[in-house]
């Protein structure tokens, strides 16, 4: 199986007043595409940071990542908005949705910026929305919805333009059980097709069975690599 990224000797210090914090140590990991893979770890740990890292959104102090083949430290920052662009769909925790426009059109932003005409583009996001419970709120403004709907508009819009790797930060978080499954479904599905690979970040209990493989991480570091059932019986002990 291939590897959709590749992470080696990654660490990375904010700069907070005079001194320099490590808040990532030594990170080594492996992402394979096909797969769904969660980072699992307690508030605080650095998992934010890590896949924004990867996503090309913050850079690593020192290390090496490769997605999809593509050295990410060589790019310009330029260089990297358009490969995230065209790469990666990214859900952040807080959903950033333009609240001027419809939820069919935040989410068909990608395909927007893709040069694709606005109202295919918009079509293209409903067919997504109405599979994760969103028919007949499509033409509303965020503002006109509850929590967990733009929490869905957020992942439409990760997903709209087919990604071959999708990041997402506390996915379920704002979602209830069945609406929480039917995403992490459409989640898995994505990422079982050889082509594509999930990374997800979450610490929701509920939803560790969907994944392939579960990283562990605490305290800046990657402590762990286990199969969901591994996972899920050593939480119970
Ligand atoms: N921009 C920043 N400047 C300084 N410290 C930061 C910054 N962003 C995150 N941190 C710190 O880095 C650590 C990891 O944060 P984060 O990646 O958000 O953790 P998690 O997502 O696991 O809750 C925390 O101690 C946090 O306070
Ligand atoms: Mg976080």
């Amino acid at each position: 199986m291939s590897i959709a990224v590749t992470i080696k000797h990654l660490n990375k210090d904010f700069t907070v007043g005079d001194d320099k914090v490590r808040v990532l140590h030594n990170i080594n990991a492996e992402i394979r595409m096909g797969e769904l893979t969660m980072l699992v770890g307690p508030s605080g740990c650095g998992k934010t940071t890590l896949i924004s890292i990867i996503s090309g959104i913050l850079s690593a102090s020192s290390g090496t990542i490769d997605i999809l083949n593509q050295r990410l430290n060589n790019l310009t920052d330029q260089q990297k908005v358009l490969f995230r662009r065209e790469y990666i769909g990214f859900i952040f925790q807080q959903y950033n949705l333009l609240p001027a426009l419809s939820a069919a059109e935040n989410a068909a932003m990608p395909l927007i910026a893709a040069g694709m005409k606005n109202k295919e583009a918009a079509e293209n996001a409903r067919l997504i929305l109405d599979k994760i419970g969103m028919k007949g709120q499509t033409d509303k403004l965020p503002r006109q919805l509850s929590g967990g709907q733009q929490q869905r508009v957020a992942i439409a819009r990760a997903l709209v333009h087919n990604p071959k790797l999708i990041v997402c930060d506390e996915p379920t978080a704002a979602l209830d059980a069945k609406t929480g499954h039917a995403v992490m479904e459409i989640m898995r599905d994505i990422a079982n097709n050889s082509n594509r690979a999930a990374l997800i970040v979450t610490h929701d209990n509920r939803i560790y069975n969907y994944a392939d493989r579960i990283l562990e991480m605490g305290d800046g570091r990657i402590i762990g690599s286990y199969s969901a059932e591994e996972f899920i019986t050593k939480e119970k002990t």
